[in-house]
């Protein structure tokens, strides 16, 4: 995508996670497929209405997060414990507000809580207990089943390997086995004001410790939005995203260059610290530009932008519908 100076567009771009290993089953990309189109078309519709770029990233997320079609809200994955531990932040580039939840459970749509929190508090981040109670006064935490057999199948299998390989007490290891698996969910979205904003939403890591948070829970690493830059969302392995500050790196860069500059850049930071396999970023800049990269074997993503109004889905640099 060229960065074009004189024109600018309002859109949304949104990503499903990168994958390490190529989907082999068509009924997986199919349905991927048919999430992102709902979801893209969730935010889009909003954007054309007139509505901000804020409601736009937001109900993308939640049409993801209720899918449970990927690593969030009612597909998210499991903790070493066989628990569920969300985490999802939201970043307004109008005023830089920003809210974020860590370790929510029982909530199918966390990305609502964490604008509430940005909205409604004084507070930035909301973790644990405390974000659990809130869900259960706003009237946001459920009993949805949460746990369903491919998960189980999934933790059983993730289990197993590391057990036949002696590694059971070796956490390090964990890594190796679970690393094919991030399906983190993200938006970011300029409005026909120029307003531009990002939210991201995962159940984070398989396996991970109980208390972990990862980078969708952190601003600056997992997303960040400024109308003065740009915005970004990470997706990946949220400990180097959250090491590297990785979405406000990205945005910085917005400053002078392209989304698509600012996205390869990044991507090529994290794979020269921490090597393949470990992440992809997509990027938005003030002209409504868009930069999709990652070292993974690939990233779903969707697109649609006032230039065309045509939708395109990619699973990475090659066009899928
Ligand atoms: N990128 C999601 C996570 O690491 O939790």
């Amino acid at each position: 995508m060229t960065y074009n100076e004189d024109k600018k567009y309002y859109g949304i771009l949104i990503h499903g996670g990168i994958k390490t290993k190529r989907i082999r089953n068509l009924n997986q990309t199919e349905t991927i497929k048919i999430s992102l189109k709902k979801s893209i078309c969730d935010g889009f519709n909003l954007l054309k209405e007139n509505k901000s770029a804020i409601d736009a990233v937001e109900a993308s997320i939640i049409s993801m997060e209720s899918s449970g079609n990927f690593n969030a809200g009612l597909g998210s994955c499991l903790t070493i414990d066989k628990t569920i531990e969300m985490d999802a932040s939201i970043m307004n580039g109008k005023d830089i507000s920003a809210g974020s939840v860590g370790m929510i459970k029982g909530v199918i749509n966390p990305i609502k809580l964490a604008r509430y929190i940005m909205e409604h508090t004084n507070h930035v981040m909301l973790v644990s207990d405390g974000a659990i109670n809130l869900a259960k006064q706003l009237g946001m935490f459920s009993n949805q089943i949460y746990i369903n057999k491919n998960k189980l199948r999934i933790y059983d299998k993730l289990i197993r390997n590391i057990k036949d390989k002696g590694q059971e007490n070796d956490l390090s290891s964990l890594e190796r086995h679970y690393s094919q698996y991030h399906d983190t969910v993200g938006s970011i979205a300029i409005d026909k004001k120029g307003n531009i904003a990002a939210a991201v939403s995962t159940g984070g890591r398989w396996l991970k410790l109980s208390g972990r948070i990862g980078d969708a829970g952190v601003v600056g690493s997992g997303l960040y939005a400024d109308n003065k830059l740009g915005a970004a969302c990470a997706t990946g392995h949220g400990e180097y995203m959250i090491r590297l500050a990785l979405c406000k790196y990205a945005c910085d860069l917005m400053k002078e260059k392209s989304a698509s500059f600012a996205s390869k850049k990044s991507i090529s930071l994290l794979t020269k610290r921490f090597g393949k396999n470990t992440g992809g970023i997509i990027t938005i800049d003030r002209k409504g530009n868009f930069g999709i990269s990652h070292n993974s074997e690939s990233m779903p993503v969707a697109l649609i932008n006032s230039k065309d109004g045509k939708m395109k889905l990619y699973f990475s640099n090659n066009k899928i519908e």
